[in-house]
């Protein structure tokens, strides 16, 4: 759990040239429902590549409280001994989260249908946000949450001992509450039905196909309706976790941003739901090709090369896009920042409501560091200074964000001063060995006070 420590300050400088390869760690989203998953088949799923970050391994102790074998073979191999659709034991302690919404979200739902009560907590970060997204489709199942007020953390969701199935039309664009009401019809009698107006991550959808499930996707007038047959017996699976498109932001948007830099991120999905991101870098001008296009798991799957890209241009993200980078927003702000020309973010309101409000912590840090940017309750714009006249030179807050301490870490490395953030310690939750394999390429990362 990250934010439970004492703060550890981080600097990056500005760099020479990024060069080499960079290997990113395995998609959160997947390694999180992997575990998920594999608790709910009876049998032993394995996993490789999994994610070894604070929020997945959160979700592995969870998973052991529900009463599944989690064992960690080293080297990334995982394997999860589960205990089938219904069968989770009630936990005896608390469910920490730690700092991950993605975490909780999913496992209230795989367990709001089975006769348990569980108690959620989290970080302050976590404790802060809206659970209700959540807990309204779960209580259509018969499942009911008391909480703090707002609906916020620490919450007890007391299961549905005679579940119904439900039809639920998802009021805002997030993977977190169609899979957390995916996962509760599980257990469900009869059909779940899931409707979502605008398409967001479906890896909940390809796994549970993956696994057994009956499920089907289908394009409507009303939107994307997901049908889930209930109770289904899940198979264990071999799964190879992919590298995760949201952590190869990173490098690849430090490597557009640095002069003379050339850097390879391989193997990187490339599901149409998670590749905003690209497309946009592209349309700002940017040198990023996909290499060795291929398939793999059913998933397109690519080595993306990116290089220093002079000539940025501004663009206008439309709202359209969001869902399929919704976290990549606080890095391309910082790429905006080097553009020439304005650029828009629109449809963006989920930000407010991430580990921290993400407009909210992008936009002090980079006024702070001498960028202009607008913003209103659902959009925000950055005007570009141009390459080498970003001044920087600014301690900033983090505020409990992974992705707000590794943007503004990207950033650093081709201000004018180097940028600090005053905690550094969130990059742990989402990518562990982000300061060691951005130093392998050529960055000036350093902690203040370690
Ligand atoms: C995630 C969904 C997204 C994303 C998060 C991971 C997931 O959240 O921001 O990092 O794995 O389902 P929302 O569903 O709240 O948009």
């Amino acid at each position: 759990m990250s934010g439970h420590g004492t703060p550890v300050p981080m600097t990056s400088r500005p760099c020479g040239p990024l060069r080499g390869i960079a290997n990113v760690p395995g998609d959160k989203s997947i390694s999180h429902r992997s575990l998920i998953l594999g608790a709910l088949c009876v049998g032993e799923t394995h996993i490789s590549g999994l994610l070894e970050g604070e929020d997945v391994l959160d979700t592995a102790k969870a998973m052991r409280a529900f009463g599944a074998t989690v064992t960690d073979h080293g080297d990334g191999t995982w394997t999860v001994q589960g205990v089938g659709v219904g069968g989770f034991a009630e936990p005896e302690q608390v469910i920490d989260c730690g700092n991950s919404g993605t975490g909780v979200r999913l496992i209230m739902g795989a367990m709001a249908t089975s006769p348990i009560s569980a108690t959620f907590t989290g970080d302050a970060s976590l404790n802060g946000r809206p659970m209700s997204r959540v807990t309204d489709p779960l209580a259509l199942f018969g499942a009911e949450a008391v909480g703090r007020a707002g609906g916020r953390l620490p919450m007890t969701i007391v299961g549905a001992a005679d579940p119904v199935p439900v039809r639920y039309t998802v009021p805002v664009p997030s993977a977190q509450v169609k899979s957390a009401v995916l996962l509760a019809g599980l257990n469900a009698p009869g059909q779940t039905v899931v409707i979502e107006k605008e398409a967001t991550r479906d890896h909940t959808e390809r796994m549970l196909q993956g696994f057994g499930a009956t499920l089907t996707v289908e394009e409507a007038d009303e939107g994307r309706v997901i049908t889930l047959d209930g109770q289904p017996e899940l198979i264990p699976q071999n799964i190879v976790v992919p590298r995760d498109p949201s952590s190869a932001a990173f490098p690849v948007c430090a490597a557009i941003i640095t002069p003379g830099s050339d850097v390879l991120v391989p193997n990187i999905g490339l599901n149409p739901t998670r590749a905003g991101l690209f497309t946009t870098l592209q349309e700002m001008g940017a040198d990023l090709t996909y290499e060795n296009m291929r398939e793999e798991g059913g998933e397109p799957v690519a080595d993306l090369r990116a290089k220093y890209s002079p000539d940025l241009q501004g663009v206008a993200v439309p709202p359209a896009r969001a869902a399929s980078m919704i976290d990549e927003y606080p890095v391309l702000s910082v790429v905006a920042s080097f553009a020439t020309g304005v650029t828009d973010m629109l449809g963006v309101r989920e930000l407010r409501v991430k580990e921290s409000d993400r407009i909210d912590a992008m936009a002090k840090g980079l006024r702070a560091a001498g960028v202009t940017v607008d913003e209103g309750p659902d959009w925000w714009r950055v005007t570009g200074r141009g390459h080498g006249n970003v001044p920087g030179g600014v301690t900033v807050a983090s505020v409990l964000d992974h992705r707000i301490a590794m943007a503004f870490m990207v950033m650093g490395m081709a201000t004018q001063k180097p940028m600090t953030v005053d905690d550094g310690s969130p990059i742990a939750t989402s990518f562990p060995i982000f300061e060691s394999l951005m130093a392998d390429l050529g960055a000036q990362l350093v902690r203040k006070n370690g």
